[in-house]
């Protein structure tokens, strides 16, 4: 692939997601969170990007993070789990950013309870990959690698 101007590339994992492979198997799969981002890491290795990950509970934290990621990388993967039904604060935050951003759902959230059929966040994303599980991260990642390469 030609050189990418996408160098480095941060993941946000919010509240609950520290307990994949435990929650709702059925729902979110069996992969740990660990598993996930270690994927990520590699995955962003072959890709030549540098991949962070960072996961909280606690919504501050969450747009803390996104603030100073506005600083630090140049792509933004959020699974903003329950937030993303109910946060403005991280819908503003995300709207303060200039670099792309995906929003990823493990689960299908249009075929689930109608609360969650609403996303706060989406609006500020560039784009959302939702039901495909952890493929869903790692499709983000290589879209955002994809966005920044010059065409040949
Ligand atoms: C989720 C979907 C949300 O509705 C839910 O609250 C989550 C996870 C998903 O990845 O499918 O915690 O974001």
């Amino acid at each position: 692939m030609p050189a990418t101007k996408m160098k480095s590339i941060l993941v946000i994992h919010g509240p609950n997601l520290n307990r994949l492979g435990r929650r709702e198997p059925e729902i979110y799969g069996r992969h740990t969170l660990a598993d996930i981002d270690a994927e990520l890491v590699q995955a962003g290795n072959a890709l030549g990007v540098d991949v962070q990950t960072f996961q909280s509970n606690h919504e501050g934290e969450l747009v803390d993070r996104i603030q100073q990621a506005a600083e630090e990388v140049d792509g933004l993967i959020i699974n903003p789990a329950a937030y993303t039904h109910t946060s403005v604060a991280l819908r503003d935050a995300l709207l303060m950013l200039d670099i792309p951003v995906i929003e990823v759902h493990l689960s299908n959230i249009y075929r689930r309870e109608a609360f969650r059929h609403h996303s706060m966040t989406a609006p500020a994303a560039t784009g959302q990959i939702a039901g495909l599980g952890k493929n869903g991260y790692l499709l983000a990642l290589e879209a955002l690698v994809r966005m920044a390469t010059d065409a040949p």
